[in-house]
This record gives structure tokens, C-alpha cells and sequence, in this order.
């Protein structure tokens, strides 16, 4: 019998690691036999590029930057993501709606509320499973740092900024424990690999 669809992100603060694992998991899900669309946000769509493009690099004020997240999450769910699912593909996206909640809301300060308003405008599905990796933003920076040699606007942020946001992603994690699951990132990196296999085999065979 075929799976039904399912809809996977990975969040976590600037250096936690996330990028690390979409090969493993992408190709986990392969072996499944079955077909997998990778994208990202904010991305995803040519459209959605251009906006990252400006909201990664050009100051803004908070609430362009908190509608540009969501117009191309918006194009994004339509054009990419909702089409997938509907052709029961699965979908894993780097980032999704709980970066805009930990960055913007936790981060920036735009209040929660506003948040979900723009959130159930534009949402038609919430993920069906969520990887959050955690990490202490002080070793978090030590790796952007060293990996990134021109920072974008918000790995630019000071530390007090990406503990805000860090809070903001474990609040969201407690609020939604069903969906989110908090894995340690700072464990190494084949401890981490073995992780993240084993919640895929736990939740989604
Ligand atoms: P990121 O996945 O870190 O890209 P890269 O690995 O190429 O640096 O995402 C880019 C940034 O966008 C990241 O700092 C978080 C930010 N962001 C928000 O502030 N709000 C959002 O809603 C999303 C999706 C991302």
C-alpha cells in the first residue's frame, strides 16, 4: 500500500547543524520507495529566492521582513510544497513556519498573535514532523564563524539575539510535542546521524 504524504522540516538557530542531515534523511526516505522534494526557506520557488535574496542582505524594517518570510512561504505551499503532497510525494524543507516564530517573534519581538494570524492565512498543512535541532548559541556562532565567511543579516545577530531565538524555538517545541523533536546537536556527528535515523524509523514507518 502507499504511504500517505508526509511533510518533514528541520529547524534550529544558525550553526546547529540542520543542513548537515538533509542528504541522510532525503535518501532514507528514498529507500522507502519513495519520492522526496527537498527545498528550503525562505525559498523554495524562484520567486521565493529573489525574496530571500533581499531578506538576508538588505535592512528592512521588521515587519517587511516578518510579510517578506511569509509571501514566500505563501508561494512556496502553493506552488511547491501543496502540489507535492497532493501527488503523494513527501516533503522536506530546510526551515518553515517555527523559524518565523523563533527569528521574528522571538528574535525581532513581533508579537505571537500577529504571528498566527499571518501563520493560518497562509498555512494549509503544518508539518507532520519536525526536527529541531538544539544547540548553545556561544558554540552555534564558533561554527558560523568558521564556516561562513560572509555572514547574512542574521548570522550578523549578537548572542543575546540568538538566545531569544532559541528560546523561542524550545517554546514551540513544548507547545507542540507531538510534532517537534528536540534533538541535542552538539552530540558528534555520527551519534547525531544515528539519531535522527532512528526518530524517522520511530515516527514515520
Ligand atoms: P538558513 O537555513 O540558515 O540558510 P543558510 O544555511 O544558507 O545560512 O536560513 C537563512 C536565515 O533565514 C536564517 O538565519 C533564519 C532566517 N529565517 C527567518 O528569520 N525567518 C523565517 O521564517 C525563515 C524561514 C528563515
Amino acid at each position: 500500500m502507499r504511504k500517505k504524504s508526509r511533510f518533514i522540516t528541520l529547524e534550529g538557530i544558525d550553526g546547529a547543524g540542520k543542513s548537515t542531515h538533509i542528504k541522510e534523511i532525503s535518501q532514507w526516505i528514498t529507500n522507502q520507495g519513495i519520492e522526496v522534494v527537498c527545498t528550503r526557506e525562505p525559498g523554495g520557488t524562484p520567486f521565493g529566492e529573489k525574496l530571500r535574496e533581499m531578506v538576508l542582505h538588505e535592512k528592512m524594517d521588521i515587519m517587511s521582513e516578518t510579510l517578506l518570510m511569509f509571501a514566500a512561504r505563501n508561494e512556496h505551499i502553493k506552488t511547491v510544497i501543496e502540489p507535492a503532497l497532493n501527488q503523494g510525494k513527501w516533503v522536506l524543507s530546510d526551515r518553515f513556519t517555527d523559524a518565523s516564530f523563533a527569528y521574528q517573534g522571538g528574535g525581532r519581538g513581533v508579537a505571537r498573535e500577529t504571528l498566527r494570524t499571518l501563520a493560518a492565512w497562509v498555512e494549509v498543512r503544518s508539518p507532520d514532523l519536525t526536527l529541531l535541532f538544539d544547540i548553545d548559541p556561544a558554540l552555534a556562532q564558533q561554527r558560523v564563524a568558521q564556516s561562513t565567511p560572509q555572514p547574512d543579516r542574521f548570522e550578523q545577530e549578537q548572542r543575546l539575539f540568538f538566545d531569544r531565538v532559541r528560546d523561542a524555538y524550545l517554546e514551540r517545541a513544548q507547545q507542540n510535542p507531538d510534532r517537534i523533536v528536540i534533538i541535542d546537536s552538539a552530540a558528534n556527528l555520527s551519534d547525531l546521524k544515528s539519531t535522527v535515523i532512528n526518530i524517522l524509523n520511530e515516527r514515520l514507518v
